[in-house]
């Protein structure tokens, strides 16, 4: 036993039925630090930690807290231990309030009676300790995702954990958010918490680690100290091979003389006057912060919502889908922001999944050819490189980029001619985006069309042939190709929507 380490996972493997996620991991943390737990999509990270709290057993390998050995753990002997865990998918009960949800399971007694005075004030305590303005009576389903990942912060802290796990909790948030998150992170390693911290924006990992420890497929590679290591190097120990470009190649293929879908003065959805044309062969990015109108503007050209007033015309002719449905039969696809709300069923199998938006296609008279349906999963498996031996499998299943990669082979299979893409590659690994960018770019070569949000400056400007900046729900730049520029791009997201600059 050492000193040193406060939490020791040892030679652990984790075997499923035709899957070994985790071969011989071992992980380290020490006090104190913030350990930076980073791999591609699948490689075994949120496994690992699960192994922490009980949430997965270990087929063999042990567990040491604080020098104390465990075969495995529960999630009250992680509890009693000082260990919590943030999950990808937090556990929160939206009908219940913020206090309510911080003491879930352990609620205040007076007598037998539930102390719920006494337990707002321990809240409001906990709140302010973190910083952070949450009334203690507030329904947690009012609450903005940023919030209820703070409650569940709080709880961990409420708990004394001594080390606190975080798998990828920036993902859902805002940029604001996530600034907060890091102030909360930087509070708690000054209280001497220790923290894995898991996500796969490596400007995070630098600005917020001390070590980082690598996976691949579900091995462990090597553990680095962050300040002597580079985005290039990290890159090449997740991925096994130097990646030297992040956006493939696109041949040039948009047709300007075909106009595929056309909005003019489109109102709806809280969005004002929205016109703008999309060519064959062409993205289109649509840029601006969280809030601007970006999702709204696609519901509606998705049949989602409704569209209040001004028209849409695809190819020329006009339309009018009042739902989703209808959309989809003119060819339309969206793949949505929230996976698990929206994209995926996800206690279905890939295949189902795969061939959902496709069934009345490949049947005939109510019977569906499974020949088709078979090889339609197989391909689209292979082509978006998703990990896992079989199509049968259940998509909760998959690790979280895994299940984004299963949303965009459906709508591959569905043969749109105008796909929109709501932020294509959140919590997606970067060799995985590299493939997703592949795959936008095969859409496009082959004539059809791309209307993408992204919030990564980068992204956007790597992807798309030309932007359209919302702020407000209103329209308030468009740049094309050679012009691209972030500052630009930046100085029309925070424009108000009368045309003035806001401080
Ligand atoms: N309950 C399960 N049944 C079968 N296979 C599973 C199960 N849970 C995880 N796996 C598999 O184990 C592997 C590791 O998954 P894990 O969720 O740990 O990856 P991850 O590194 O967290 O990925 P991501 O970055 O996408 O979240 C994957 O191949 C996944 O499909
Ligand atoms: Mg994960």
């Amino acid at each position: 036993m050492s000193e040193e380490y406060l939490l020791e996972l040892e030679h652990i493997r984790k075997e499923y039925p035709g899957v070994v996620a985790l071969k011989d991991v071992s992980l380290r943390l020490r006090r104190g630090e913030v350990l930076a737990l980073i791999g591609e999509n699948g490689a075994g990270k949120s496994t690992l930690i699960k192994t922490c709290s009980g949430a997965v057993i270990p087929t063999s390998g042990k567990i040491r807290i604080n020098g104390k050995e465990f075969d495995r753990m529960t999630p009250q002997l992680a509890a009693e231990n000082g260990i919590a865990i943030i999950y990808q998918e937090f556990n929160n009960v939206g009908e219940l309030s913020a206090a309510e949800n911080l003491f879930l399971g352990r609620p205040i007694r007076k007598g037998i009676m539930i102390d719920r005075k006494a337990m707002e004030e321990e809240a409001a305590k906990a709140f302010a300790q973190l910083q952070i303005k949450i009334d203690p009576r507030e329904l947690v389903k009012n609450l903005t995702v940023g919030y209820q990942q703070m409650i569940e912060i709080a709880k961990a802290i409420q708990q004394n954990a001594q080390v606190l796990i975080m798998d990828e909790p920036s993902a859902p948030l805002t940029s604001n958010e996530v600034e907060n998150m890091f102030k909360v992170v930087e509070l708690l390693r000054k209280k001497g918490v220790s923290i894995i911290y898991i996500s796969h924006r490596l400007e995070e990992i630098f600005r917020l680690s001390d070590r980082i420890e690598v996976l691949r497929d579900g091995e462990y590679i090597e553990t680095l100290i962050t300040r002597e290591s580079t985005v290039d190097q990290l890159i090449k120990l997740m991925v096994g091979r130097e990646m030297t470009q992040k956006y493939p190649e696109r041949k040039p293929c948009i047709d300007k003389n075909k106009v595929v879908l056309e909005l003019k003065n489109v109102c709806g959805n809280g969005d004002e006057n929205m016109s703008l044309k999309i060519h064959a062969g062409e993205v289109l990015g649509l840029g601006g912060l969280v809030g601007a109108g970006r999702t709204e503007l696609a519901e509606v050209i998705f049949g989602a919502a409704k569209k209040e007033s001004g028209q849409m015309f695809l190819n020329g002719k006009e339309i009018n889908p009042r739902n989703p449905r209808e959309a989809i039969d003119l060819g339309i696809a969206l793949v949505p922001e929230d996976r698990k709300r929206h994209g995926a069923l996800l206690t279905n199998t890939i295949k189902n999944n795969i061939n959902m938006p496709i069934y009345e296609r490949i049947s005939s008279a109510s019977v569906i050819n499974s020949r088709t349906e078979r090889s339609n999963a197989e391909k689209y498996m292979k082509e978006m490189a998703i990990k896992t031996p079989s199509f049968q499998q259940h998509v909760k299943n998959l690790s979280g980029g895994n299940q984004q990669k299963v949303i965009l082979g459906k709508w591959m299979a569905a043969d749109s001619r105008l796909i929109i893409f709501d932020e294509p590659t959140r919590g997606i690994d970067v060799g995985a985006k590299y493939e997703i960018y592949k795959l936008i770019n095969s859409l496009v070569e082959e004539g059809r069309s791309v209307l993408m949000i992204s919030s990564e400056m980068e992204e956007l400007m790597g992807m798309s042939d030309r932007i359209i900046v919302l702020s407000e729900h209103k329209m308030t730049g468009e740049l094309e190709k050679e012009y691209f520029n972030a500052d630009k791009i930046m100085t029309y997201a925070s424009m108000a929507a009368d045309g003035k600059k806001e401080n």
